[in-house]
């Protein structure tokens, strides 16, 4: 891990103290000045929008999908403009009865060309991420992104793309049933929370999406072009690890 931290210039390298055993209360809601929820009267909670049902009942279908429908519907999936642009749609890897679901914002060149998700640089740095807090791709671990098709230029997904992969991620969500959900950058926390979220706020708070705690931290292709940051990131990686032991 080292190496790769070295050769991204991230350098040095991330390594665990010790294992914390401290609990971290969940708050029911989201401080108003990290979340801004669109309802006053409704917190945190994650309200699926309209949009996403465009086409009739398609999110209650996907709502009794298994993983081998949840696939092939993303295989197949022209929901929205981006199944015309990608080369394949990424569902997501990794162990299906996960504790840990990270969640990012949607595949970019290498992903789409390979079918999986963070495998080009900032899938690199995610990895040592993981690797820092004694975590491994595949191994208790889901990665998935909040949308499944490349956005052409790598652009942030538009909200009609995020509705409409939406029902996706639910299920995903709903058949790992993680003990802890990592929302990685702003359009992921956004989906997630169903709110405005400003990441430097929200950071080193547990959220809740539908009963599972949420923590936010930075995008790891954020933490490639804003390196003093790293910094807060390892923070937020100690924080993630001792919520997870809270839960345990
Ligand atoms: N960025 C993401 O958000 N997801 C990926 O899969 C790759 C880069």
């Amino acid at each position: 891990m080292s190496r790769v931290l070295r050769e991204l210039g991230l350098g040095p390298v991330w390594r665990l103290r010790d294992r914390p055993a401290e609990t971290v209360a969940v708050p029911e809601a989201a401080p108003s000045s990290a979340v801004a929820s669109p309802s006053p009267a409704v917190p945190v909670s994650v309200q699926v929008s309209a949009a996403a049902d465009a086409g009739g009942d398609r999110a209650g279908v996907i709502a009794t999908m298994g993983w081998d429908e949840l696939r092939s519907a993303v295989a197949d999936c022209r929901t929205c403009v981006l199944g015309a642009t990608r080369k394949q749609a990424v569902l997501g890897v990794g162990d299906v009865q996960a504790d840990w679901l990270f969640v990012g914002e949607g595949p970019g060149a290498e992903e789409d060309e390979r079918g999986e998700p963070f495998v080009g640089q900032a899938g690199k740095l995610l990895d040592a991420m993981l690797a820092a807090i004694d975590l491994k791709r595949g191994e208790n671990v889901y990665i998935a992104n909040t949308v499944k098709c490349r956005p052409p230029g790598n652009r942030t997904p538009e909200a009609e793309e995020t509705a409409a992969c939406w029902p996706f991620l639910a299920r995903q969500i709903a058949l790992i049933r993680p003990k802890l959900i990592v929302a990685l950058g702003r359009p992921a926390a956004q989906t997630l929370l169903q709110a405005e979220v400003k990441i430097g706020a929200a950071r080193g708070q547990v959220f809740q999406h539908q009963g599972i705690p949420l923590i936010v931290t930075y995008h790891p292709a954020y933490l490639l072009r804003n390196l003093p940051d790293k910094a807060k990131a390892w923070e937020d990686l100690c924080f993630m690890r001792k919520t997870m032991a809270g839960l345990a």
